[in-house]
């Protein structure tokens, strides 16, 4: 056989480039890699693997920093903050930057696994929602023109992200990651609100004794709700199909309440749509899934609303089930210590429910937790450990939490656990919410503790009691002197709710307390704040 002598190494970056020897013979072996000498001539570069050299050969662009990193900020700020940043970098920015979680991951590391190829799965950033997917989608593509060691060929196809493979799970132990849930019993809710409240709030207890599951306080936990059946039953009426309808070895009805989500809907149900339609009805249902707004309606078009939308266009219950997202499990905040009630655990869950146009729509979890599970009911459950949310490894230490609303949750817990350690750290806690009358959770638990001196401070803010709104920071503001006297005797402090507006809010309280008492310049009180944070004296449980 006639073998092919080793060909020389091949020289495509001049000797007079301003490289080293060594960069030289990288950029020369990573170049041959990205052309084809294949005898008719060098194939130029596109304009994105140019990049991607001069990128690489440059450094990749990327000094560490996330000012991105900010649940506030809108996406295409963020989109902005990162330009000229790596692929990974980017794929951050798309993310909500709330570190909730719910993906599995932090935002930094979910953006990490998905540009290493190790986790295929863009859909699980809940709170990103379809825009995070969306964006993902985009720079996944985009991953597949960064040629990484071994180089594909210029024109190699690119795989799809969905086919591409999942990295095989880590060894997790069981109920310890939403890839490997057990089931915990549900015992039983309370309703937290009295008569005259807004909201549906509801003290829920689960029972690990089966699941040999345990916790420590400022840990979630996540559960694998199922849909309301009277929705799904709607769907398969619009449909056109029956109950038993066989998908995947299940019946239809099985699948849609157990296996996939029914809101929002997806792209690649409008694609679905658009593959089987013809006409304006196909445009519309192709600019859906393009993330356009056709109709102004985007926003509420979960999978009944869709199809309602689209009359007459009825695909096979297959091809529908495939084009649907699977069911994300939901976190919530621990409320119970497991130190205090062993094999207990319980959750403080707001009813997410609301109309739009003449249908009432029903947040998933929370109203399965609400209405749909009944005592002794086995679900799937997981652990999800906190990073960066817990109590201060010295129980001497005093802690300020501030949670309106459920946000008291994580508080609770660490209360309880730190009656059953006896920890002598001094607790004060603010917790706020509509009406001091009908929305005071906990009351009796919380005065109990006060009496007992294990609460040493309890700042109460109530929002609709008065004329005008009063918050959570505005209580801070009024006992600024004493919070900043906390905070010199090195309290640290925790913040729990919600991630949008109150959570901005009330640091901004805490900058102007550190300006005010503790005599320092604004610009100062910023950095004492952030030096909180990065020593771990201020920590976040926010959503
Ligand atoms: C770490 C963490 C801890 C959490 N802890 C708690 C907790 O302790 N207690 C708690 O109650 N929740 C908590 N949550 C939130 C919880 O995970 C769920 O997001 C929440 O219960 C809603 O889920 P759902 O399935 O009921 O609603 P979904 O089916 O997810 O529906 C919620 C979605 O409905 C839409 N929506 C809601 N209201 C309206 C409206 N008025 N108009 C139009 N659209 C609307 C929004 O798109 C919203 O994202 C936590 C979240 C995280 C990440
Ligand atoms: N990601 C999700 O899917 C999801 C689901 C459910 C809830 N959430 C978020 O979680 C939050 C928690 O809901 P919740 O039932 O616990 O109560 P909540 O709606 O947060 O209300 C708790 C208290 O906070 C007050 N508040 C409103 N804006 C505030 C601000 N900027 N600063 C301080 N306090 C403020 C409210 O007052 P007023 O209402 O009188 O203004 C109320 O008194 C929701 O606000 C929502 O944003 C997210």
């Amino acid at each position: 056989m006639n073998q092919m002598s080793p060909s020389p190494p091949i020289a495509l970056i001049p000797e007079t480039a301003p490289f080293s020897a060594e960069q030289r013979s990288w950029l020369n072996g990573f170049l041959a890699g990205l052309v084809s000498l294949d005898g008719a001539g060098v194939t130029p570069l596109s304009a994105e693997q140019g990049a991607a050299v001069m990128q690489q050969a440059a450094g990749d662009g990327d000094d560490g920093e996330a000012p991105w990193h900010d649940q506030t900020m809108p996406m295409a700020e963020r989109m902005k903050l990162a330009e000229g940043r790596p692929l990974r970098r980017r794929m951050m920015a798309a993310m909500a930057q709330q570190d909730c979680g719910q993906c599995g991951y932090n935002c930094h590391d979910y953006s990490e696994v998905i540009a290493d190829r190790k986790e295929a799965r863009l859909n699980l950033c809940v709170p990103g929602g379809k825009d995070t997917m969306r964006m993902l989608k985009t720079l996944y593509d985009e991953l597949d023109k960064v040629p990484a060691a071994p180089i594909a060929k210029p024109d190699a196809a690119v795989p799809d992200a969905a086919s591409a493979p999942v990295a095989a799970a880590s060894p997790v132990a069981a109920g310890r990651s939403r890839d490997n849930p057990v089931l915990a019993a549900f015992v039983s809710r309370r309703l937290l609100n009295k008569a005259g409240s807004e909201k549906e709030t509801w003290h829920i207890e689960f029972d690990l004794g089966a699941a040999g599951l345990d916790y420590v306080v400022g840990d979630s936990f996540g559960v694998f709700a199922r849909n309301d059946l009277g929705l799904v039953d709607q769907i398969i009426a619009m449909l056109g199909a029956s109950h038993m309808t066989e998908v995947n070895g299940k019946t239809l009805r099985d699948v849609l309440q157990n296996d996939v989500s029914l809101s929002p809907a997806p792209d690649s149900l409008f694609e679905l749509l658009s593959f089987i339609s013809g006409g304006p009805t196909r445009e519309k249902a192709r600019a859906l899934a393009q993330g356009g707004d056709p109709d102004g309606d985007a926003a509420n078009l979960d999978v009944l609303a869709t199809l309602q939308k689209f009359p007459g266009i009825r695909p096979h219950p297959e091809a529908f089930v495939e084009a649907l997202e699977p069911l994300q499990p939901r976190l919530y905040s621990i409320s119970s210590s497991h130190n205090a009630t062993p094999g207990r655990l319980s959750l403080t869950v707001d009813t997410v429910r609301y109309v739009i146009g003449k249908r009432k729509r029903l947040g998933l979890a929370s109203t399965f937790l609400a209405e749909r599970i009944n005592p002794g009911d086995p679900l799937p459950v997981y652990v999800q450990k906190a990073h960066g949310f817990g109590l201060p490894q010295d129980p001497n230490t005093p802690i300020i939490m501030i949670g309106p609303g459920t946000g008291i949750a994580p508080f609770r817990a660490f209360l309880h656990d730190r009656k059953a350690t006896s920890a002598p750290g001094r607790n004060w806690l603010f917790f706020g919410h509509q009406r001091s009358d009908c929305d005071f959770f906990y009351a009796d638990e919380l005065n109990a503790m006060k009496a007992s001196g294990l609460l040493t401070r309890l700042s109460l803010a109530w929002s609709r009691d008065g004329a005008e709104k009063f918050y959570v920071q505005d209580r801070m503001r009024e006992v600024g002197r004493e919070l900043w006297s906390w905070l010199a005797d090195g309290a640290h402090v925790y913040v729990c709710g919600d991630a949008k507006r109150m959570a901005k809010d009330v640091e901004r309280a805490l900058i102007d307390i550190t300006a005010q008492f503790g005599a320092r310049s604004i610009d100062e009180a910023v950095a004492f704040v952030s030096e909180l944070k990065k020593k771990g004296r201020y920590q976040q449980d926010v959503y």
